[in-house]
């Protein structure tokens, strides 16, 4: 009975330090599922011009969905800017724009 208790105890504090733990790796990870929503980002910047599906094409903008354009090249253009496009470095986070980037991806049909 009192090994059952002790394990009990062992076991609830298990519990309490894996909880803390896996919340701390939430904030922190940003590999898996970066912490910012990229829909949103598009949704507030992009959509003027390329439209909430990306194929509205407004002052010449590409359309997103038959884009094939990489990841990588996507961040570089969102950051920089590419003619008509104004550059985001000013307006948004390396991590927003990476978000964003890859939300683009998701527009492909
Ligand atoms: C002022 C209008 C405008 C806004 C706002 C805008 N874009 Fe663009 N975008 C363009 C234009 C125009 C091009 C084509 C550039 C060119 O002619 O080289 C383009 C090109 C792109 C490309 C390259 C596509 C390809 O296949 O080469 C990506 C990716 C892109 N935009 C993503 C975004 C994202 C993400 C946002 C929001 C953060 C955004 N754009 C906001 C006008 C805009």
């Amino acid at each position: 009975m009192k090994n059952l208790l002790i394990f009990g105890l062992m076991a609830t504090m298990f519990y309490a330090c894996s909880q803390s733990s896996s919340a701390n790796e939430s904030t922190a990870s940003t590999t898996s599922k970066p912490a910012v929503d990229g829909e949103k980002v598009y949704k507030t910047y992009c959509v003027t011009c390329h439209g909430l599906y990306g194929d509205m094409g407004a002052s010449g903008a590409f359309n997103l969905q038959t884009s094939v354009l990489p990841v990588e090249e996507r961040i570089n253009v969102i950051t920089n800017g590419r003619k008509v496009m104004t550059p985001f470095k000013e307006l948004l986070s390396e991590e927003k724009i990476k978000a964003v980037a890859e939300y683009t991806l998701t527009l492909k049909k």
